[in-house]
């Protein structure tokens, strides 16, 4: 495996390669990380995966300086499943000027996690833009935890015309139904106790849309509610369309709950895919 650091040496590295899958990451690699690894090793010759913590996706007050960095120990992990190349640029390197020019996402993007978090998903299109065109990969992939990340690259994918197929990996979770995330290292013993309910008011949202009730805002307010008493503080819950994440019209069968929300400081994330047929 070789660890590289600039664009110029990736280029030069990945030059004769044409069957590139490509892993875009923050580091701080988890069983999550891995399985997406595993399913770029079954879509290409060559696994590329970045490491790169990228200021632009950073709100003024979110954890950018908190992020855990763990490049050596990611590294190993990554020696370990295979990969072939780690690309893990410095920000002079990613961002040698001010960054100017930017992707402007689509209107979901300020939506949902875009709306408590502004600028958020024009700072993640943009950087995976110029790793697409840094790695140039045939298939890149991503995982369902980001679900509307996911939905917004296929987007950029679909609208700016990159040959590139994107493949989106069901996401990895703990024995107890947690999602695994960076950031659960975040939380406290009683709050990692508590954090798998999360999961476990989506199932019942589920459930109560599949057992007939039509009234889907009736369905996530009270969700809302019981995580709230419980002491959670409620971003949105929010159920979708599943291949818009526009709102879920009482037509729409292919849907998804998706929901953020904090336990102390740390801000969680969820989603489960379901249908009514
Ligand atoms: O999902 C992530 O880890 C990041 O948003 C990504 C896609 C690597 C862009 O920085």
């Amino acid at each position: 495996m070789e660890i590289i650091t600039t664009v110029a040496g990736l280029r030069q590295r990945l030059a004769k390669e044409n069957a590139i899958a490509f892993v875009p990451t923050m580091g701080n690699l988890h069983a999550g990380h891995l399985q997406l690894v595993e399913a770029a090793r079954q879509h290409g010759q060559c696994v590329v995966v970045s490491i790169f913590v990228n200021p632009l996706q950073f709100g003024a007050n979110e954890d950018l300086a908190s992020y855990p960095r763990t490049l050596d120990a990611d590294c190993e992990k990554l020696q370990a499943a295979g990969v072939d190349v780690v690309f893990a640029p410095g920000e002079t390197e990613m961002y040698p000027t001010e960054q100017t020019i930017t992707v402007n996402p689509p209107p979901i993007a300020n939506e949902l996690c875009g709306a408590a978090r502004p600028g958020h998903f024009a700072g993640v299109a943009t950087v995976v833009l110029k790793l697409f065109n840094m790695v140039q990969p045939q298939v890149a992939v991503f995982g369902k935890k980001d679900f509307q990340q996911l939905f917004i690259i296929r987007e950029l994918v679909k609208q700016l015309n990159l040959p590139i197929e994107i493949i989106g990996v069901a996401t990895r979770r703990d024995d107890d139904g947690l999602a695994m995330s960076s950031r659960n290292g975040y939380l406290s013993a009683a709050q990692r106790l508590e954090a798998p309910r999360l999961q476990r008011a989506l199932q019942l949202v589920v459930e109560a849309a599949r057992k007939g009730e039509q009234d889907f805002t009736a369905i996530e307010a009270q969700t809302a509610q019981y995580l709230t008493q419980l002491g959670w503080i409620v971003d949105y819950i929010s159920i979708r369309s599943a291949l818009t994440l526009l709102s879920a019209e009482k037509t729409e069968r292919q849907l998804v709950v998706l929901a953020a929300a904090k336990l102390g400081k740390t801000r969680l994330i969820d989603n489960l895919e379901f249908s009514l047929d």
